[in-house]
Order: C-alpha cells, then sequence, then structure tokens
C-alpha cells in the first residue's frame, strides 16, 4: 500500500514515516524544495518536491497512492484544495493531523480556520480520520518541553505566569506515530474524528516538578499573577516590541487542557504512556 505523507520532514512527520516503512507501506513524501530532508535521508522514501499551496504539484503527488497522511497544519487554509486533489488522484483513505487547540476558548488567530478544515474534511465523502492531539513533545524539535528542560538545567527558580494548577495532557511524539498507524490500518476510524492526549492530564505545576525530578534537580516555583502579564505582553505586542512570550500563550498555558483517550482507546486500541516516562524518554536521548 502507498502512502503520500505531507508534513514529513517536521517533528511529528520524521517520527510517522519510518514507522509506516516498518509497518510495510510505501511511503511518498510531499516536501517544498526548502525543506531539509535530512531527518528521513536514511530511508528508503519517494521523494516528490511540491506545495500545499499550489494544488498542481498536490494533485500530482497524489497521483497512484492509495492513501494521504496530512501531517502539515490545517492551519494555514490548504484543507479544500487537499479534499479536492484527493478526490480529482481517486485516494479516498485520508488521516489528517488537527489539533485539540479548536476547543480553546480563546479568540485565537488560527482556530476558526483549522475548524473550517475540519468541518470541510468531514463533509467531503473521503474515507477520512481526524486526530487531535493535545501538545506534543519528545526531541529537541519540540518546541516546549525542551525548552523547558533547557531551563530548569540553568536556573533553580521557574516563573509560573498563574497558579499553575491548569491541567496539561501532553502526548509523547511517537505516540502519535502509533495512534496515526492504527488509525490507518482499523476501518473502524474511518469518518471519526479522536482527540489523543497523554496518559492522564497533570497540573502545570506537576509538569514543573516531574521535569526537574527527571533532570534530578529542585526547582522553587514563583507564581506570578498572570493577568498583569497579559495586558503588559497584550501591549508590547501592539508596539511591535518582539519578545519570547506571547499574551495568547500565558493564557492558554492557565486553560485546562484534558482530553479523554477513551474513543480512540476503544477503537485502535490507542495506549500512550504517561508524561513521567515521556519526559525521562526525551531528556535520555539526548543526554
Ligand atoms: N507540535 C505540537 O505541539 C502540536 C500539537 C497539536 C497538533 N499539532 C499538529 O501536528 C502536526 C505536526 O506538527 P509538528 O509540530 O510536527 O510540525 P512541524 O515540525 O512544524 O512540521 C511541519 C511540516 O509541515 C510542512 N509544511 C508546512 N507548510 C507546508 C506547505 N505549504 N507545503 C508542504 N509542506 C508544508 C513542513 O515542511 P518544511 O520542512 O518545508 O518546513 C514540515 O515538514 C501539525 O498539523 C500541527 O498543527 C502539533
Amino acid at each position: 500500500m502507498k502512502v503520500l505523507v505531507t508534513g514529513a520532514t517536521g517533528f511529528t512527520g520524521s517520527r510517522v514515516v519510518p514507522l509506516l516503512l516498518q509497518s510495510g507501506y510505501q511511503v511518498r513524501c510531499l516536501t517544498r524544495a526548502t525543506s531539509d530532508r535530512a531527518p528521513l535521508s536514511a530511508l528508503t522514501v519517494e521523494w516528490v518536491t511540491g506545495d500545499l499551496s499550489n494544488p498542481e504539484t498536490l494533485a500530482a503527488a497524489l497521483r497512484g497512492v492509495d492513501a494521504l497522511v496530512n501531517i502539515a497544519s490545517l492551519g494555514f487554509g490548504h484543507a479544500d484544495s487537499i479534499l479536492r486533489s484527493a478526490k480529482e488522484a481517486g485516494v479516498r483513505r485520508a488521516i489528517f493531523i488537527s489539533t485539540t487547540a479548536i476547543f480553546t476558548q480563546l479568540n485565537a488567530g488560527s482556530k476558526s480556520v483549522r475548524l473550517a478544515a475540519e468541518e470541510a474534511i468531514q463533509a467531503s465523502g473521503l474515507d477520512y480520520t481526524i486526530l487531535r492531539p493535545t501538545m506534543i513533545y519528545g526531541s529537541p524539535r519540540d518546541r516546549n518541553m525542551w525548552r523547558l528542560i533547557r531551563l530548569l538545567r540553568l536556573t533553580p527558580v521557574m516563573p509560573i505566569f498563574g497558579d499553575g494548577e491548569s491541567l496539561q495532557q501532553p502526548i509523547f511524539v511517537d505516540d502519535v506515530a502509533q495512534a496515526v498507524l492504527r488509525a490507518l490500518q482499523t476501518d473502524a476510524t474511518i469518518g471519526k474524528s479522536y482527540n489523543i492526549a497523554g496518559k492522564a492530564p497533570l497540573a502545570y505545576n506537576q509538569v514543573i516538578d516531574t521535569v526537574a525530578s527527571a533532570l534530578g534537580r529542585r526547582v522553587w516555583k514563583l507564581h506570578l499573577p498572570y493577568m498583569p502579564i497579559v495586558r503588559i505582553l497584550q501591549f508590547t505586542e501592539q508596539i511591535r516590541l518582539r519578545l519570547p512570550i506571547k499574551a495568547e500563550q500565558v493564557l492558554r498555558l492557565n486553560e485546562n487542557k484534558a482530553f479523554s483517550n477513551e474513543e480512540a482507546q476503544r477503537d485502535f486500541g490507542f495506549s500512550p504512556r504517561g508524561f513521567e516516562e515521556g519526559i525521562r524518554t526525551e531528556i535520555s536521548n539526548i543526554q
């Protein structure tokens, strides 16, 4: 069975592709002319140069494949042309990675684009499965836990914007890859959308403590009221002063982000690891 993967060179895609190959799939990767193919250079895959913003390259990449695994973000408005190209190429089966960020109460910029993308997929008539991961972590490419690990290695004092009690449920990148594979292999997932998260939710304070403990470090958490900080960040954004953190990120950190894996567990045996195991694996892989 031949699968076209988009987003193959990214953090998640580069873990999905080897798993598909190990499981006997032939893999074609759609990458941009500027993409760094190095993370997959040791693998036997077929490369096609294209861009999701260019429907002609997408249509050509889809020709002759049995399924699409779309890992590239749905937040850039390409969903309609991806769906059209898949139909024209006669590709019925498709797995799409979305995000649990569509459930945010905040008026986040890409939320409406992602929601519209999901609606278009659900109305497409394709044999689709949508997987919505929570925050994905697991390597220095993750842009979230890796930053926290580096910070906690440098300082014993961790400023926390808010009381740190909001729930988080990050998912390890290889568990996302497993979910993609199992969804593709399981017909019961056709026409369904699943939230996929880590094994259990934990408060942000516990996230900090777990990372510090895995690093063998003590950490003092300095809780700061978050709304004044949000207002300051909003002001700096208005005057276009770039800081390493955005107001929206602070607000998002203070939202509960716990999700049930029940449906994914029932339909395709999804069984993700817990945060402590995942973060210890991430740290041991980079030491
Ligand atoms: N990271 C998270 O915490 C998280 C959480 C929930 C959901 N998700 C979702 O999971 C998916 C993977 O996330 P990630 O963090 O692994 O992504 P990533 O590392 O940022 O990689 C993005 C991939 O998409 C490709 N891409 C972007 N725009 C493209 C275009 N116009 N045409 C073709 N390819 C394009 C990139 O190609 P280049 O190599 O050319 O840049 C790259 O391979 C995304 O759909 C994301 O929304 C991520």
